[in-house]
């Protein structure tokens, strides 16, 4: 139990680990809402542009003051709302997950966004998931979680993705890109990807979505 008497469960890990589902559906079994923390970045990459974390400190602090983050509905159909509305589906390339790695770097960035997720828990039992929400963000959550897999299945499981929404990718161009992005997440100076010293780290390679589901919900139930 956080200490505003809230409940936060925390997912943190790389891209392409299986986060985002996986945690949408234990979040509708555990009964809490669900927090995408990585779409905060990715609405502000949308709103910035491409480059946009080479604007002056300023003018991403500005574009931050003006956006507005709040969740509706509840479990598995938690929305988060950006300024009243849900992301757009071209939140979701790789390409804007690139763009949302290169602004995560950056202090201004990361101490706004952390300032609205902390307000977001402090309104609702939460899941929340991203790269440090048990090291940063909630380290007073109750029960913490790290997913991960090799660069290999999830540059897999990405292009399956892809191809289920009728867009074939590369292989090789998406594992590159997916090592890319690991790189930068891990090894930035501000909150990098590490999982908490207390959660309870997953290697999803070899089991399906399900069985992280149900995984997470035994544990979380103890
Ligand atoms: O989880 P995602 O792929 O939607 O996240 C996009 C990027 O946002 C990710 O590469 C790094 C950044 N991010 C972060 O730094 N901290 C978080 N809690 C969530 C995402």
């Amino acid at each position: 139990m956080a200490s505003n008497g809230r409940r936060i469960l925390t997912i943190d890990g790389p891209a392409g680990a299986g986060k985002t589902s996986v945690s949408r559906r234990a979040a509708g079994r555990l009964g809490l809402a669900y927090l995408d923390t990585g779409a905060m970045f990715r609405a502000l990459a949308l709103r910035l542009g491409p480059g946009g974390h080479e604007l002056p400190a300023a003018a991403i602090e500005a574009a931050l003051a003006a956006m507005t983050f709040s969740l509706a509905g509840s479990g598995a159909d938690t929305a988060l709302l950006v300024d009243g509305s849900p992301l757009p589906a071209a939140a979701r390339t790789e390409e804007v997950g690139g763009r949302a790695s290169n602004l995560a770097v950056l202090p201004v960035v990361r101490a706004r966004l952390r300032l609205a997720q902390q307000a977001l828990g402090r309104q609702v039992d939460l899941l929340a998931e991203g790269r440090d929400m048990g090291t940063v963000v909630f380290p007073e959550a109750s029960r913490k979680f790290f997913l991960t897999a090799s660069a290999e299945v999830r540059a897999a499981r990405r292009l399956g993705q892809l191809a289920a929404l009728g867009k074939p990718a590369d292989y090789e161009a998406i594992l590159a890109a997916i090592r890319r992005r690991d790189d930068q997440d891990m090894h930035r100076a501000e909150a990098p990807l590490v999982p908490a010293a207390d959660a309870v780290v997953i290697d999803t390679s070899a089991l399906t979505e399900d069985a992280v589901v149900e995984r997470i919900v035994a544990e979380a139930s103890r």
